[in-house]
């Protein structure tokens, strides 16, 4: 019998004979040779059929193979440069072939297919190169957001989905039926994890977050997954050096690891080997004087209009944009107008229209990445705050205790995973960042 092996571990077997298991990525006839890609989700190797090498029958099964079929193949490994694959470089030359399953006729072959056929069938688009390579690049950097953290006195504790109340902003609730009462997804675990904070001094929670925005763009998802850390004794200062340090490592980290698959998705990889501590960092009022300069010399009229910025307005992906070309690292852009921050945002000392929050903005165009803050500790303010929210306090009672019991200044802050994936891996979009992508006008499949 021979060894059952990973493609991925094709090159340690030169010379002996293996057995591999898969699906047929693609064939070639060339009547008594037949090329096929095969694919075992750790890689693709050729495995040549060569008629005078098999039993006829099972070459004649070879030679009808569609794509996608399953199949299970013993050979032996050789070295061959010209061999195509991932990694490549190594074929098997087959002796025998065991069919599974032959597949019906596949729906996505190697022609162009547009976007929403493929969102449709997600479900098989999953197998394609450039997926693949995709959601391993998004394995890594949950790996490493955890290895990091956990490496950094972090401790994991996990936050409820089911919420009674809002965590940010009230307009992008969805709701569910609890047991006849009302209750919502939830769209982030900060509140909770600053009652985790006090427990454990540094925590972080990281799952799925689901907001019911109305946006039909190409940064958001109405379910993503969401990173918090939250930090006792944390100021603005200690955020970034905290947060510059650690997207470092997840950037370099996959440099070093996924060279493959950054190379199957055209990743110019010379833009991310830059990322390293430490970033820039601008405030709002430099960020808004710097915006109006760059609009001034635009020709166009109805693109400078988008560029221009009155004090007090968020960005919108113009300003983003326009701001990450400024700089070739993410930009760090602190003490934003609390008028369209969150509730909870503690505000500048003497000037009370800005707080203590930050974004991080990706170079290259992908702007905001992350979003943090120091929080407000004080008790009455924080009441203040909720009152003006509208909404009953005694869905917040827990969370104003936090300030009765040994309120400290802390910080925290939220990184979307999907928009860090599109960056790291040079996507225009973030649909294809998540197996399975909730947007405004798709849940299936
Ligand atoms: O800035 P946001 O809304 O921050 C919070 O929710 C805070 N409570 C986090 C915290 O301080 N603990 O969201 C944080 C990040 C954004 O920077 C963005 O990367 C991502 O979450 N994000 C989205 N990603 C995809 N689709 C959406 N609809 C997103 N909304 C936010």
């Amino acid at each position: 019998m021979a060894t059952i092996i990973n493609i991925r571990d094709i090159a340690r077997y030169e010379g002996q004979e293996v057995t591999l298991r898969g699906w047929v990525y693609n064939r070639t006839d060339k009547g008594k040779l037949q090329f096929i890609q095969l694919r075992d989700g750790t890689g693709i190797a050729q495995c040549v059929a060569f008629r005078k090498e098999m039993a006829e029958a099972e070459f004649e099964i070879a030679s009808k193979l569609t794509q996608e079929s399953s199949i299970i193949v013993t050979g032996a490994v050789r070295k061959d440069d010209r061999a195509p694959g991932i990694p490549g470089g190594y074929e098997l030359g087959i002796k025998s072939l065991q069919l599974i399953q032959m597949a019906d006729e596949y729906p996505i072959t190697p022609k162009e297919h547009g976007v929403e056929f493929l969102m449709d069938n997600r479900h098989l688009w999953l197998r394609s190169s450039r997926q693949w390579a995709i959601l391993r690049v998004r394995a890594t950097i949950v790996r490493e957001i955890r290895n990091w953290l956990d490496d950094h006195g972090y401790l994991l504790v996990d936050t409820p989905i089911i919420t009674p109340a809002a965590g940010e902003d009230t307009t992008t609730l969805f709701s569910i039926d609890y047991f006849g009462e009302p209750a919502f997804l939830a769209q982030t675990g900060q509140l909770y994890n600053e009652a985790n904070m006090a427990a454990f001094g540094k925590v972080y929670c990281f799952g799925p977050t689901f907001r019911a925005e109305k946006s039909k763009t190409r940064r958001h998802l109405m379910e993503f997954w969401m990173l918090e850390p939250e930090m006792a004794f944390f100021s603005l200062e200690d955020l970034m050096e905290m947060e510059e340090q650690f997207i470092s490592h997840i950037v370099q980290t996959v440099l070093e690891k996924h060279q493959p698959e950054l190379k199957i998705l055209e990743r110019d990889t010379s833009r991310l080997e830059n990322v390293l501590p430490p970033f820039p960092r601008i405030s709002y009022d430099e960020a808004v004087e710097r915006l109006n300069k760059r609009a001034a010399e635009i020709k166009d009229p109805e693109y400078r209009a988008q560029v221009e910025i009155e004090w007090g307005t968020d960005f919108g992906s113009p300003h983003e944009t326009e701001l990450t070309q400024m700089f070739d690292k993410p930009v760090f852009v602190y003490n934003f107008p609390s008028v369209f921050k969150a509730f909870y945002m503690q505000p500048v000392e003497g000037r009370p229209e800005v707080c203590r929050s930050v974004d991080l903005l990706a170079p290259e165009g992908y702007g905001e990445i992350t979003g943090g803050s120091e929080r407000i500790w004080d008790q009455a303010l924080l009441e203040k705050r909720v009152a003006q929210m509208g909404i009953g306090r005694e869905a917040y009672a827990w969370y104003l205790d936090l300030r009765r019991f040994g309120s400290v200044p802390h910080a925290g802050f939220g990184l979307g995973l999907e928009r860090t994936v599109a960056w790291i891996c040079g996507l225009p979009h973030i649909r294809e960042t998540i197996p399975y992508a909730r947007m405004l006008n798709r849940k299936y499949p």
